[in-house]
């Protein structure tokens, strides 16, 4: 089939300059913008809104229709009948694993969660009250020092020793992070606990007693892993694929998209999503705080609302909205005034016309929290939570990238500064 093409027409060029278009298996196509340089242009996207950024054949959104695909499975299926570790060897392999697949990534992942006996003199070092992000920040970029024979990214070995121990060691850290705030001991983990019965027992069990992961909470807190794993050109895998592109290692990579997903307006948003609902305090409250969100001069947003790309449901919040209850119900908490709130505000917002203009639909972050604080997570832990899912989606694009031919990532700009001019004087 002949090749598509975009004719561009530029004042001030002469000719009409060719650009080829290329096509997905599914999604928009995209027009090739490379050889603009040489004409003397750049294209200009702040924000990326109309960018893509790579090829990548890991995961599929289609913001309109509330699609996401982890190598071509919906998120809905995987969430009912997969698992966080089945999905993590998905996003790396591309392919779901057999059972013995599956059984020998387990293992190599379970024999993979301690880390270093030194890295508690990094956590020591950190006051007590720090924000569990910025713990992270420093003790994933730190896990490097502990590597260095393991780091050369050229060789699929190093690449595969890193994506494993990356997967295995967060979730130690964010637990020890916990541990090291409330002053109790940190908790090595079990090789006889599953991953998420393990993250639990790390996080709340302690060398007095045996602590027994409960099942309900142990199975909510893999789902919500799993729905967190991958999300397509974010802000924070962007981050870690322009890292990536200079050559840096991956645990720096990795701490560079931790620090991105911080923001509120990515990953901190289920940290913000607990503090406006609280901040609401009651129903009879969320009409005022919906005209504070319209009133532009007011910069408060409906935090766990919106998205760049769904401009339809997100289908994560659906899953999570549906497990909420689930878990709530089995906890004890279905009266839970959080819930009650976030439930009328959604409900309140979706007919609401400021929103649907705006097609302002709750994520991922909207319910994810509601169920956290129901498993007795603390609110300042909640964006750990999300960087400890995200990190197979995080490596694996990170993995994609680096197996593939790349080239450093050096966006260009459009100048308003000042022109040449001499210094005064002299
Ligand atoms: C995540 O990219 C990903 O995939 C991210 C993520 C992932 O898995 O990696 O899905 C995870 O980050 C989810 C998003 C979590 N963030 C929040 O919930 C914070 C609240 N949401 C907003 O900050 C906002 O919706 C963004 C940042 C998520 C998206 O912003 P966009 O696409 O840049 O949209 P915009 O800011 O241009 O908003 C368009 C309009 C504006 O109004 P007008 O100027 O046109 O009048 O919608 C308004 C915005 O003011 N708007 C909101 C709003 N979000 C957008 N108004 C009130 N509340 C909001 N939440």
């Amino acid at each position: 089939m002949a090749e598509k093409k975009a004719q561009l027409s530029v004042d001030g060029i002469d000719e009409t300059i060719e650009l080829p278009i290329y096509e997905g298996t599914v999604g928009p196509d995209v027009i090739d913008v490379r050889s603009l340089v040489s004409k003397g242009v750049f294209t200009y996207d702040p924000g990326f809104m109309s960018t893509a950024s790579c090829e990548s054949k890991i995961t599929y959104i289609d913001g309109g229709k509330g699609i996401l695909l982890y190598r071509g499975y919906p998120i809905e299926q995987l969430a009912e009948k997969s698992d966080f570790m089945e999905c993590c060897y998905l996003l790396l392999n591309g392919e779901l694993p057999t059972a013995e697949e599956k059984d020998a990534f387990i293992d190599d992942v379970k024999h993979h969660t301690m880390v270093h006996e030194q890295i508690r003199n990094l956590f020591i070092s950190f006051p007590r009250h720090a924000h569990p992000m910025s713990v992270m920040i420093g003790a994933v970029g730190a896990l490097s020092a502990f590597y260095h024979n393991d780091l050369v990214i050229d060789d699929a070995e190093h690449r595969q020793a890193a994506a494993v121990r990356l997967i295995a060691k967060i979730p130690t850290l964010a637990a020890m992070c916990y541990k090291y705030s409330i002053g109790q001991p940190f908790m090595y983990p079990r090789n006889d606990l599953r991953f998420s019965e393990n993250f639990l027992y790390m996080m709340f069990g302690t060398p007095c007693e045996e602590y027994v992961p409960s099942p309900v909470i142990a199975d909510a807190m893999d789902k919500i892993f799993l729905l967190h794993a991958d999300h397509e050109q974010n802000a924070s895998t962007s981050t870690v694929r322009l890292a990536g592109s200079t050559g840096a290692n991956p645990y720096a990579c990795i701490s560079s998209g931790i620090t991105a997903l911080w923001g509120p307006a990515h990953g901190g948003a289920n940290e913000a999503v607990l503090d406006m609902l609280n901040e609401i305090g009651d129903v009879k409250n969320i009409p005022d705080y919906i005209k504070r969100v319209k009133d532009k001069n007011d910069p408060v947003k409906l935090m766990g609302f919106g998205h760049r790309v769904y401009k339809n449901f997100d289908p994560r919040a659906h899953v999570l909205r549906d497990a909420a209850k689930g878990v709530l119900e089995e906890l004890g908490h279905e009266n839970d005034p959080l819930l009650k709130i976030a439930k009328e505000l959604e409900r309140i917002a979706l007919e609401d016309d400021y929103f649907i203009e705006r097609n302002l639909y709750p994520n991922v972050d909207f319910y994810s929290g509601i169920i956290l604080k129901a498993i007795g997570i603390p609110t300042n832990l909640f964006t750990v939570i999300f960087a400890t899912g995200r990190t197979p989606g995080w490596v694996a694009h990170w993995h994609e990238m680096i197996s593939n031919p790349f080239k450093i990532g050096r966006p260009r700009q459009l100048y308003t500064g000042a022109t040449f001019r001499d210094y005064p004087g002299k």
